[in-house]
């Protein structure tokens, strides 16, 4: 089969090369997805897991992409749960190959089923910045109805998930970024606006969950915003400081089949946007994953026409 792989960790994303690969068997538990969309995420190739197996063997070259949308083609022996020629969309195992590929075989419990009516580029665009936005409001960050969040990257990948999410439930959301992306935020739900470079931080005022997807500096000074009892919330590593009189969680997504299914029915059913960029095919991927200027939302790579 096609697929890109990586050899060379110091390389980063220009080291993807289009490559022919064995197809993968299903394992048992496994199904094997013919892959129809990828979604990659450029850290990934900065984590162990593309680069050796949890026993820390190499395990190059290694397929990277851990975001799929397809159609089941076999069964593991005892999976359950999922039949040959389902629709599929969810998040594969970071030290197994990934979805950048014909085919992958991925654990049946991090998948779930992907209605008819939505496309597979928007199936593979949801499972990282979906779940990760929904596992750090609802339950890292233990999000109430009526509790007001800021959003750092709202107008991002995982920044646009959590801001509609939050809006959805209850919240009031004030969204940050650069100064371009005010009205991309604006127009994913935040109510209001803080750009990083030229507005204070501080004007905010008290809010009760930070979601930080930035760290550094920014995570910093969030920490001050944060009202007794509220919580800061990061994906972007342990964070430099805490609230004064709060908590301070740091995570890292988990595939989880029924959250996925809450992700996807508010997509069809117009609650959920997703905020993909470009779409490219599997010959152009390298291409369109080292792209030469900012891009605006997530890339995805579409496997099959
Ligand atoms: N822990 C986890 O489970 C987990 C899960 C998903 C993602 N992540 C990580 O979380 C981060 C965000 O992911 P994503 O997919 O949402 O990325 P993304 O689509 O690039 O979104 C990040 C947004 O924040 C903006 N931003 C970044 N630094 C900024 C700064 N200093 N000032 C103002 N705006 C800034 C970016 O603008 P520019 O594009 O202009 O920089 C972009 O709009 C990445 O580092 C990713 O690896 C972690």
């Amino acid at each position: 089969m096609k697929a890109i792989v990586v050899t060379d960790q110091a390389a980063g994303p220009a080291g993807m090369t289009l490559a022919e690969r064995p197809v993968p068997e299903a394992a048992g538990g496994d199904v094997v997805v013919e892959v129809h969309a990828s979604g990659f995420t450029p850290g990934e190739l900065s984590w162990p897991g593309t680069w050796t197996d949890r026993l820390g063997r190499d395990r190059t070259p290694s397929i990277p992409g851990h975001e799929v949308a397809g159609v089941v083609t076999s069964l593991g022996y005892g999976t359950a749960g999922l039949t040959v020629g389902q629709r599929v969309l969810g998040l594969t195992d970071w030290t197994r190959d990934g979805t950048l590929a014909e085919y992958v075989a991925v654990e049946a419990r991090n998948l779930a089923p992907l209605p008819g009516d939505v496309d597979f580029a928007v199936g593979a665009s949801l499972p990282i910045s979906g779940l990760t936005a929904w596992q750090g409001l609802f339950v890292h960050g233990r999000f109430r109805v009526g509790q007001s969040v800021l959003v750092h990257g709202a107008a991002g990948g995982v920044g646009a998930m959590a801001t509609q999410l939050a809006r959805e439930a209850g919240a009031h959301v004030i969204g940050t970024g650069r100064a371009a992306d005010r009205q991309t935020a604006l127009d994913f739900g935040a109510q209001e606006f803080v750009d990083l470079d030229d507005d204070s931080l501080a004007d905010v005022g008290e809010v009760d969950l930070v979601f930080d997807v930035i760290g550094g500096e920014v995570g910093k000074r969030s920490t001050g915003l944060i009202r007794a009892g509220g919580m800061l919330v990061s994906i972007a590593g342990p964070p430099e400081a805490r609230p004064a009189d709060g908590l301070a969680v740091d995570f890292v997504v988990e595939a989880d089949r029924a959250q996925l299914g809450e992700i996807v029915q508010r997509v069809r059913d117009g609650r959920l946007r997703p905020n993909i960029g470009e779409v490219a095919p599997l010959d152009d991927a390298v291409g369109a994953l080292n792209p030469t200027e900012r891009v605006k939302g997530k890339t995805i790579i579409r496997i099959r026409p």
